[in-house]
């Protein structure tokens, strides 16, 4: 069935059943502007997901991303079109580490980073996005905290804040691709190139870079770059996952997207067939245990009532 058959039965099957697909912005120009009704970053997504009127939410994105829709939405029903949809950071830890890690640091605080099962959740204290880290470390009033499982994100974090930070030896199999050297090349090849990054690549990649923030923050700030006292970037390396250049370059016309390709194989299982089947079939759904849900659902909660965790540093 060619593309646009697809895209018109999903959208009118979404109306027939009452269901929302919300969409991170990794997903494909075919899923991004043919048939989300909400797109965003993860914290975006989870803000929406609050909102929705549905019945249904369809999650675009990764395993995690859907658990998060669930535990805010526990009596609607929330589907992943393909629950093989992992995260190399979700991998890296399991709720037994969680439990390890506060005999060895008893009292300290826990943050989870949302890339995370609902069971590391529920043994956390607050969850944190990329896009608001910072400002939920900074809310803890400890001197110490455990912030789980992104090295890198750590570091970031750690290098805006005077708190000590403990770390997990987790990182994003697309981000840690970035190198500098490769950084370099480009903006030899583009002259005026602005290079955004996101804070789950490496530090000597985030050094290389302009700007650092979330994927929402991304098209912040290029959409707010006058906002910035900034001249429009002409030319744009987004240190991110690969169709978040595609998505993008519909949206700016302007600018000259500036490509390297580093695809998340987890993302990418999510395609448009497997879309309109969940959406007939209403399955598979997304189920969590109630013990866990409702730990787990504490700590996100906590990670939204923060004042101001909407928004942070470029
Ligand atoms: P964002 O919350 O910045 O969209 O990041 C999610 C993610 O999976 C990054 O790899
Ligand atoms: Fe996980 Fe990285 Fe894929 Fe995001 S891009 S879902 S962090 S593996």
């Amino acid at each position: 069935m060619p593309v646009i058959e697809y895209t018109h039965r999903i959208n009118q099957l979404k109306k027939e059943k009452n269901a929302v697909i919300l969409a991170h912005n990794y997903m494909t120009p075919q899923i991004f502007h043919g048939i989300a009704d909400i797109t965003g970053d993860s914290l975006g997504l989870a803000r929406e997901a609050v909102n929705t009127e549905a019945d249904i939410i369809i999650v675009c994105g990764v395993h995690f991303m859907a658990e998060t829709a669930k535990l805010l939405n526990p009596d609607k029903t929330v589907i992943i079109p393909d629950p093989a949809a992992g995260c190399s950071l979700a991998e890296s830890i399991t709720p037994e580490d969680v439990r390890a890690l506060r005999v060895k640091y008893p009292g300290v605080p826990v943050v989870t980073y949302v890339n995370t099962s609902a069971g590391v959740k529920a043994e956390c204290d607050i969850c944190c996005t990329s896009g608001n880290a910072l400002k939920i470390v900074e809310s803890l009033e400890s001197d110490r905290v455990i912030f789980l499982p992104d090295r890198y994100l750590a570091s970031y974090v750690a290098s805006r804040t005077e708190k000590e930070i403990i770390t997990w030896p987790g990182s994003c199999e697309v981000h840690e691709k970035f190198t500098p050297g490769e950084i370099g090349r480009f903006r030899d090849a583009v002259p005026g190139l602005t290079v955004i990054a996101h804070p789950e690549c490496p530090p000597d990649v985030l050094d290389a870079s302009d700007y650092t923030g979330s994927t929402a923050q991304m098209i912040d700030f290029i959409g707010n770059a006058d906002l910035h006292s900034l001249q429009k970037p002409e030319s744009i390396l987004l240190a991110t996952e690969c169709s978040m250049s595609d998505n993008l370059s519909s949206i700016f016309p302007d600018v000259n997207f500036i490509r390297p390709c580093n695809i998340c194989p987890h993302m990418k299982l999510i395609t448009l067939q497997k879309v309109l089947k969940s959406l007939e079939d209403l399955t598979p759904v997304v189920e969590i245990p109630n013990d866990v849900a409702g730990r787990a659902r504490s700590a996100v909660e906590q990670m939204l009532s923060v004042k101001g965790s909407n928004h942070e540093i470029y």
